[in-house]
């Protein structure tokens, strides 16, 4: 019975304390908020109280221990007139002590000049010698008063002096002699009452003003965080789904700006969205088109009976056509895909630049020769660069392949390849056709095309351009177009002759 008691015991504590870590979490802005205030009106309502005290303590031995000494100094006197050091029977002179001793509830004795103690209001010392160090300083004429707090009593020594003439030289001369010494243990009882007194009722003054403190700081704490929470939850309600409402929780200038960044976080999303919604839906259009050429080609000639093997080898030639368009629309697609793969994927090496720029030319030489177009090249000095071979290959190849592709008959393409102690640079400059200057800033995009019709008669997929873009920028290099339509392109590509990691 006892045993289930305890488990009973152990599991009200630990959900106490569990309850208890959950509201003083350290990590909550709210318990911070609360603790600092309790903290800040805390310290000095304490501080107060102890230096109130402290003063008081003070003042009141003083007056005490000036007080007793005023009393000792007339009551010395008196001992004198009644030559009490050597006769204690004086009525009068007993009265005083013990009125005295019952006033501060404390022991006096007297003491004679031979450190005897002649009077003990306690009576237990009478008669013997006292040799205290304090009994010693006063016979000297010394004074001297020591508050001992602990065992709550101010002891003080008086001398009893007597001024004395003496008139044996020509002019007489005034002393004092010490003809014995007064110790005096007051008690400090009732000023320790008092402090008792006074400590309670600032004890109660302190809990009230800590009570409302805490009150005050609950209320400060909850009010401050209030907005956050309020932000909180327009974020919650947010994450559930893209609402066109921005986020707006205009209580103070801090919730404002946090709902402005997340509005221009979920903008950016949006854009973000949208954009994959619209290449999604153009790779499927485009993906689509030869596939309906296809099955318009082929259902035409499944439509007619005996056709010439010419009409049936026509129609095939065109199936194919747009076999290789397709084909050629995914590894633009592949290559696209492998763009957005993150910088990791680069296969970065020293790569002689001249020789590649050479070999794509090679390459594209038959394309321009088939549509008499000149091609030229120059290179201003060699250059060697860190750079991912492949995917340099893809951006200067696609900008030749285009500036042959939208050429005039008879045209020319220049490449130019230079570089400085920081770049490498390939100016491909074209006499083609020209791109209006408000298509140059679409140009990079995916699929857009300024002549849909001519750009597919050519074979192109609209995929080159945002391809060579994104090695470009994977490569932290940029790219510049100026154009003049039926005069002419350049773009313009810089690269870092080594590559700068992120
Ligand atoms: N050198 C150029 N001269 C004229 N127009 C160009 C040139 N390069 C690109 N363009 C235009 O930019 C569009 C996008 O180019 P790109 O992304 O390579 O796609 P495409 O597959 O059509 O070549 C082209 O369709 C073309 O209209
Ligand atoms: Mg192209």
């Amino acid at each position: 019975m006892c045993g289930l008691n305890g488990v009973w015991v152990i599991t009200l504590l630990k959900v106490l304390g569990d309850k208890l870590r959950k509201i003083i979490c350290l990590r909550s802005l709210k318990t911070r908020i609360f603790l600092i205030l309790l903290i800040v009106g805390l310290i000095p309502c304490v501080s107060m109280r102890y230096a109130i005290l402290q003063s008081y303590e003070r003042r009141a031995v003083n007056i005490r221990t000036s007080d007793i000494t005023a009393q000792l100094r007339i009551l010395a006197n008196h001992l004198l007139t009644y030559h009490y050091m050597q006769d204690t029977s004086s009525e009068v002179i007993n009265a005083e002590l013990s009125q005295l001793s019952g006033l501060y509830d404390g022991r006096v004795m007297v003491i004679n000049s031979d450190l005897r103690i002649v009077k003990d209001t306690y009576g237990i010392s009478e008669n013997k010698t006292i040799i205290s160090e304090e009994v010693v300083r006063c016979i000297k004429g010394e004074s001297d008063s020591k508050y001992d707090r602990d065992n709550g009593y101010i002891e003080m020594t008086i001398p009893i002096t007597e001024t004395v003439t003496f008139s044996g030289n020509a002019e007489p001369e005034k002393r004092e002699i010490v003809r014995g010494v007064m110790l005096v243990s007051a008690s400090t009882d009732s000023i320790m009452a008092t402090m008792d007194t006074l400590n309670r009722q600032a004890l109660i003054i302190e809990v009230i003003v800590m009570l409302a403190i805490l009150v005050a700081s609950v209320l400060a704490a909850k009010m401050l965080i209030h907005p956050f929470e309020k932000i909180t939850a327009a974020l919650d309600k947010a994450q559930e789904g893209y609402t066109d409402d921005p986020i707006s929780v205009r209580d103070c200038i801090e919730t404002e700006h946090i709902g402005d960044a997340f509005n221009r976080v979920l903008g950016r999303m949006k854009v973000l969205d949208d954009s994959r919604q619209e290449f999604v839906s153009n790779v499927s259009h485009e993906l689509k088109t030869p596939i309906t050429s296809m099955k318009v080609l082929a259902d035409s000639l499944l439509a007619q009976n005996d056709v010439p093997i010419e009409v049936y080898q026509d129609f095939m030639s065109d199936i194919a056509g747009e076999i290789e368009r397709e084909d050629k629309i995914i590894s633009d697609l592949l290559s696209l895909v492998k763009m957005d793969r993150t910088a990791a994927d680069l296969n970065i090496a020293e790569v002689d630049i001249n020789v590649l720029v050479e070999l794509i030319m090679r390459r594209l030489r038959p394309i321009a020769q088939k549509r008499d177009v000149e091609l030229v090249y120059e290179s201003l000095r060699p250059v060697t660069a860190a750079v991912d071979e492949v995917k340099i290959t893809l951006v200067i190849s696609n900008l030749i392949e285009n500036a042959i592709k939208y050429n005039r008959e008879h045209g020319w393409v220049k490449v130019t390849l230079d570089a400085d102690h920081q770049f490498f640079t390939v100016v491909v400059a074209d006499s083609g056709i020209g791109i209006p200057e408000d298509s140059l800033d679409q140009i990079y995009e995916r699929f857009y095309r300024v002549d849909k019709s001519r750009s597919r008669e050519i074979g192109g997929t609209g995929l080159g351009l945002s391809i060579a873009k994104s090695a470009i920028l994977m490569h932290r290099g940029s790219v510049k177009v100026e154009s003049k339509v039926d005069e002419g392109t350049t773009f313009t590509v810089k690269i870092p002759l080594s590559y700068i990691p992120a």
